[in-house]
């Protein structure tokens, strides 16, 4: 055994389950590109207080689970735990809101959380995000949940659902937190949700609980205390989401591990995964350009989460990316045989042919029993005989038809058998 094992809870995709990731991945990168979201590329660390400011001190993310440390050159660097702060930063410091708006932009990668993992809850998470900026217009909120549903769908899942609130903007939030505040603090609460109630009130609402849940089951709610315009934004994505089509629920009692979110927000929320239901979520933010430093302009994203997306896969039976992972099998018999074939799967890979080859000087009993597992609809047999005649033998792994070649039309024959 090794003594060496990955660092606690984070997930490793390899072959075959990789290619589900892959195209998990892509399906929902996929979804955002059809809709005009270009492609951004962010670092993996950034500047510590970026994400203090930008997610907010109070939160359990920035409190308890960054993975902070300092450099060699003594600066505070945390690697990063979402991507909304750092795209903000990235659109500030280039200047990418100069262009036209809304800017659209999209992203994947990993992110880092110092969480207790579990199913479904890991240290190292991945996601694809989408980030809409510049614009305060509802039917933008629409369309980014839309998105997000469109390639949930693509995948094939169907045993998602969207919850939907709105936190209200900067004239009634204020006056909300304060009455919530007010109404928390007449509870007999212990002593840590006491100091909750007066840094991140919110929070308490979505306590676990039983007995908490209990004692909040009459508190103030964000939504029935909504200022006009907020109001009349959320009635808008509403009519929007109800235009496209897009199914939602309303859960006022909504709230997200994040400080920056304003107006609409929303979850997209799996049955079948236990404990960790949320396989995405996002919002409307539009304070937080110009808390970063930057111009007064609005947001509105999502991320979504691969590792739950793959286990919503999982348990919808739902397979994306499951396919052949080569169309031709290459059999060489002997090493002269080796030579040209390892040539010739160069030309058939120029040619856009998946191709794979037998190494090892397999014999043919197991090369075929390798083409057989590879998937492949084709293998390739060049023996000793077939070099003398220049040609090589194609066999059907269907079918079992096998055909003789001539070695110099084979990348022309293969073309025309796989696109039959
Ligand atoms: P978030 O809700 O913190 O939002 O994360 C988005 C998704 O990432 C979650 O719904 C979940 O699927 C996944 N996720 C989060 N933490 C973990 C974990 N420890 N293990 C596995 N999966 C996890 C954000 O990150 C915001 N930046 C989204 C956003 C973009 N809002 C506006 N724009």
């Amino acid at each position: 055994m090794s003594t060496f094992a990955a660092p606690k809870g984070i997930p490793e995709y390899y072959p075959p389950e990789s290619a589900r990731f892959l195209a998990v991945r892509d399906t929902l990168g996929e979804a955002a590109r059809r809709a005009g979201y270009g492609y951004i590329e962010l670092p993996v660390f950034e500047d510590t207080a970026l994400f203090a400011r930008g997610v907010g001190e109070s939160t359990d993310v920035v409190s308890k689970e960054m993975y902070t440390f300092p450099d060699q050159g003594g600066r505070s660097i945390t690697l990063r735990p979402e991507g909304t702060a750092g795209v903000i930063r990235s659109v500030i410091e280039h200047g990418l809101d100069r262009g036209q708006l809304p800017l659209k932009l999209y992203y994947s990668g990993a992110f880092f959380r110092y969480e207790r993992p579990q199913a479904g809850r890991y240290r190292q998470l991945q996601q694809v995000g989408v980030e809409a900026i510049g614009v305060d217009d509802p039917a933008l909120d629409a369309e980014v949940i839309a998105v997000a549903d469109e390639g949930y769908r693509r995948l094939g899942l169907t045993g998602h659902r969207i919850e939907l609130t709105s936190l209200g903007d900067n004239t009634c939030r204020p006056e909300y937190r304060a009455k919530l505040q007010e109404f928390l603090r007449g509870l007999p609460l212990d002593e840590e949700t006491r100091r909750r109630v007066e840094l991140n009130p919110l929070r308490v609402l979505d306590d676990k609980r039983p007995e908490v849940r209990e004692m909040v089951a009459d508190a103030p709610l964000m939504a029935d205390n909504l200022s006009d315009q907020a109001a009349e934004h959320y009635e808008r994505v509403k009519e929007h989401l109800r235009d496209l089509d897009v199914p939602f629920t309303e859960n006022p009692r909504l709230v997200r591990g994040l400080d920056y979110y304003t107006k609409t927000t929303f979850e997209f929320v799996h049955d079948g995964l236990g404990a960790q239901s949320g396989i995405g979520g996002g919002g409307r933010y539009d304070g937080l350009m110009a808390d970063l430093g930057g111009a007064e302009l609005s947001g509105v994203g999502f991320g979504l989460g691969l590792d739950r997306t793959m286990l919503a896969c999982e348990v919808e039976g739902v397979r994306p990316g499951d396919q052949s992972r080569c169309d031709i099998y290459c059999v060489p018999l002997g090493e002269q045989a080796k030579r040209r074939l390892v040539a010739l799967a160069g030309q058939l890979r120029h040619a856009g042919i998946r191709v794979e080859i037998a190494y090892g000087g397999k014999g043919l009993k197991g090369a075929m029993k390798a083409a057989d597992r590879s998937g492949a609809r084709y293998a390739l047999v060049l023996g000793e005989r077939d070099l003398t005649e220049d040609s090589a033998q194609l066999k059907d792994l269907s079918g079992g038809q096998q055909e003789s070649i001539p070695l110099s039309s084979v990348v022309e024959k293969a073309r025309t058998v796989l696109s039959g």
